[in-house]
């Protein structure tokens, strides 16, 4: 008989509280899998979107066609996870009993549960002993957004950068990714995130419900948008003439302009989804370690609590990542 295990299932897209907790078979690792004792998780925008099929402008068909057409096809979510290796499938070689890791099952999703099963040549590594499992569950969505955006936006060291919605779990992760990368950075925020920023390294802030940074006469040589109110019509003459916009957020219109301004124009429009790479995810482990990058914790909740972690993420207000604890585990 199958063992079973505690999970957070979405039957039909919906509010918060369509998000129900339910006893469900666990995960049995094939030959090159291991079976990981979540810790703990995080719930993202991505989780929201999924949840509650509210896809950007355009994108509410392919949505559907994608995740599910009537209800979703994925009944677990979560796309990042921390936690213990408890079983190694017969082929896994660089995994073993009892190593703790940090994991990003990406669009695989599957990390709300007490249990989940990662491919061992996927986004997984080592979770070293100086990162909380905690912080470890928060860096990879944020983090490795920000690694894909600017490397396809070749952000560069002595360059300006501003990055919208700076408070939220990608923003927080660029800000300080991009001070890490040496640019000098600009952060776009509402007035109470304004003192954070600047911990996290920004030199500027602009807080949104005062100022418009499209209309400050100022350039930049990157603006990262993670809002959606940043198109490039609003925003082009506020880049420099070889400046990159980076929708984060883009709108279906966005997406079908980028190739357009990329072919006709200096500046360039980067859009479309982060890549999830393992490389990035270990680079992203090694700066949390040493304090280089430090996941932006919003508040936390119980696995059982998790209706409520989806409605402070619906909020569109939490300062980093929301994070679900599974049981035993409250702490860091
Ligand atoms: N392309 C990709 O592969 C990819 C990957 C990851 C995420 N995304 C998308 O990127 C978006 C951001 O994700 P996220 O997880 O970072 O979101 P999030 O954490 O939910 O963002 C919340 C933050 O947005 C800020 N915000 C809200 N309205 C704002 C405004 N008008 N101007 C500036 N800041 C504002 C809020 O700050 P205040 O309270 O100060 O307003 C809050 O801190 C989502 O739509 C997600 O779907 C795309």
């Amino acid at each position: 008989m199958s063992e079973h295990m505690k999970a957070a299932v979405v039957r039909r897209y919906g509010p918060p509280h369509v998000v129900q907790i339910e006893q469900v078979p666990q995960p049995v690792p094939g030959p090159h899998e291991v079976l990981i004792r979540v810790r703990a998780a995080t719930v993202s925008s991505a989780d929201w979107r999924l949840r509650s099929l509210s896809m950007p402008y355009g994108f509410g068909l392919a949505g559907r066609l994608a995740f599910g057409v009537t209800a979703p096809r994925q009944l677990i979510l979560g796309s990042e996870l921390s936690g213990d290796v408890v079983a190694v499938g017969a082929s896994v070689h660089n995994f073993a009993l009892g190593d703790a890791v940090v994991a990003f099952p990406g669009a695989k999703l599957g990390a709300h549960a007490e249990y989940c099963c990662m491919n061992a040549n996927a986004a997984m590594v080592r979770k070293p002993e100086a990162l909380s499992y905690t912080s470890a569950a928060a860096l990879a969505f944020g983090g490795t957004t920000a690694l894909d955006f600017f490397r396809r936006g070749a952000l560069q060291a002595g360059e300006s950068a501003l990055i919208n919605g700076a408070s939220g779990t990608v923003g927080s992760a660029m800000v300080q990714l991009a001070v890490a990368a040496g640019a000098r950075v600009t952060a776009v925020c509402s007035g109470p995130n304004v003192e954070l920023m600047h911990q996290l390294g920004a030199t500027r802030v602009v807080d949104y419900t005062k100022a418009d940074f499209a209309s400050e006469g100022i350039r930049y040589d990157v603006i990262a948008d993670t809002v959606g109110n940043a198109p490039y019509s609003r925003v082009h003459h506020a880049l420099t003439p070889r400046g990159r916009l980076l929708l984060v957020l883009a709108t279906l219109p966005e997406m079908l302009r980028a190739p357009w301004v990329n072919h006709t124009s200096q500046r360039r429009l980067v859009a479309g989804p982060a890549a999830e790479r393992v490389e990035d995810l270990r680079t992203l482990v090694a700066m949390a370690a040493d304090g280089r990058f430090t996941p932006l914790i919003d508040s936390s909740f119980s696995l059982d609590e998790i209706a409520s972690a989806h409605a402070r993420v619906e909020t569109n207000r939490k300062r980093g990542s929301v994070v679900v604890h599974s049981r035993g585990m409250s702490g860091p």
